[in-house]
């Protein structure tokens, strides 16, 4: 009989990433920056690695893309409370310059763990970094933002990262109407008659 693995509880998964020597970018840190959020979350938002005041405070998306990212959830009818919210990388690269791919191929299996234990409805991509693993595609995102896709059994909704629309506000309609796209994603499943439902004649 093969063994089915239990995914590990956020709190324990949480404790073994805040040791992590992986990757050289431990040496560097404040405090990992593991994730935050609704461990029930139907929406999972992923990014791309923390910045200083993440590494500071230990949370994603404090900083100024971080109060972008909390309008923005406001146009989809969502709450920081409604939604989980990691990173690729769960410590600070120097510089916030972009991760390298040994960095994610080192870090990313803890997102999967984290992914296999919240088990989300939907996986909000926000960005390259976080769409290009996700996806394992080498499409971008100004092709792919606001176009559903799937990742295994996974919904994928791809949107540009908040930070790019900061220094780039031409992008910001466009991010405006992705998180109207995604609360309009969000009503229509609530209305989906799942196989359980069906099951139960519901
Ligand atoms: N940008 C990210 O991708 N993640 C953070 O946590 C902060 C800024």
């Amino acid at each position: 009989m093969t063994a089915v693995k239990n995914p590990l509880s956020l709190e324990e998964l949480a404790a073994t990433v805040s040791t992590c020597k992986r990757c050289p970018l431990w040496e560097g840190r404040t405090q990992v920056v593991f994730g935050v959020g609704n461990p029930h979350a139907r929406v999972m938002i992923v990014g791309e690695a923390p910045g200083k005041n993440e590494d500071l405070q230990g949370e994603p998306f404090v900083g100024a893309a971080g109060k972008y990212l909390n309008e923005l959830l406001g146009i989809a009818g969502l709450t920081r409370e409604d939604v989980y919210i990691a990173n690729i990388l769960k410590c600070r690269p120097p510089g916030n310059r972009d991760p390298l791919p040994e960095e994610i191929e080192a870090c990313t299996p803890y997102l999967r763990e984290q992914t296999r234990t919240i088990s989300p409805d939907l996986i909000v991509t926000l960005g390259n970094f976080s769409t290009k693993f996700i996806l394992k595609t080498e499409v971008g995102i100004t092709r792919l933002h606001g176009i559903p896709q799937m990742a295994g059994r996974f919904k994928v909704f791809p949107i540009f990262h908040p930070a790019a629309a900061i220094y780039d506000r031409s992008k910001q309609e466009a991010m405006e109407k992705d998180f109207r796209t995604l609360g309009a994603l969000l009503a229509q499943d609530d209305g989906q008659v799942t196989p359980e439902k069906e099951k139960e004649g519901l």
